[in-house]
């Protein structure tokens, strides 16, 4: 009898273990983009996206798994099912929303253009004429350099990652590099190699091309998956969470 007892209540605990096992939410992201998604130095994908990413999964009761994507091509990997979500500090645009479907904005981030320190350079595609400059590719910042600095004379250079583009402006092979505000102050600026150089004060404006902030992508067919999100996004802003995970990375 006791012997059947044991073995019924063993049976249950593992069915009960299965059942709040969590489900996998498949995250895509280009982990090169200090502070929202880049690695540790054992090769953790960790910033701040990631601990938002975590609390906001953990709000939706499944489980963030992160998959790395070369930016490039990150909305096709998405379409192919390669992951669920694409988190990777992405600018919300009406051109993207042809192809996915966002969620409402994690962050906010101006953009801003670097030039070497003194070079007198004010930012503006008259006083970068004839140089060269530098963002990643397949970016709105690639679209608003085409768009305003190449017209001006200067020739724009795409790279892989930010991370390639800081070694080309280290280097001397590009004069200015356009991006967002702080993925190039905490990425570059504020690290050694980023001394040399600063912001210049040119401020970017066009919401056509630069967009309306940051937000989740998905596949625009995941409709319940998509409110599930932003439900879960929602309650980590307001109970405080979002700000914690920010002033845990953002200095400022
Ligand atoms: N603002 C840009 C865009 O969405 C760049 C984002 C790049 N993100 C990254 N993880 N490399 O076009």
């Amino acid at each position: 009898q006791l012997k059947h007892l044991l073995t019924i209540v063993g049976l249950a605990c593992v069915v009960s273990v299965q059942a709040t096992e969590l489900k996998e939410l498949r995250i895509g992201t280009d982990a090169t983009y200090e502070p929202f998604e880049y690695k540790s130095p054992d090769g953790k994908v960790i910033g701040f996206e990631v601990d938002l990413a975590n609390a906001i999964c953990a709000e939706m009761k499944r489980s963030c798994v992160f998959v790395e994507s070369p930016w490039d091509g990150i909305i096709p990997s998405l379409l192919a099912k390669k992951f669920d979500v694409i988190i990777s500090g992405m600018t919300i645009t009406d051109e993207r929303r042809k192809t996915v479907s966002f969620s409402n904005k994690m962050t906010d981030i101006p953009y801003r253009i670097i030039v070497k320190r003194g070079s007198g350079q004010d930012g503006s595609p008259a006083s970068l004429k004839g140089k060269k400059i530098g963002v990643q590719k397949a970016t709105t910042e690639a679209n608003f350099a085409e768009k305003y600095y190449a017209k001006a004379g200067a020739m724009i250079m795409r790279y892989e990652s930010t991370q390639d583009s800081y070694l080309d402006l280290s280097a001397g092979r590009v004069d200015a590099l356009i991006g967002n505000l702080v993925e190039m102050k905490m990425g570059f600026l504020a690290k050694p190699e980023g001394k040399p150089f600063e912001f210049a004060p040119y401020e970017l404006k066009d919401q056509t091309i630069l967009g309306y902030g940051a937000g989740a992508a998905m596949r625009q067919s995941d409709t319940k998956l998509m409110s599930e999100f932003n439900a879960a996004l929602k309650t980590v802003r307001a109970n405080g969470t979002y700000k914690k995970i920010a002033d845990k990375y953002f200095d400022f």
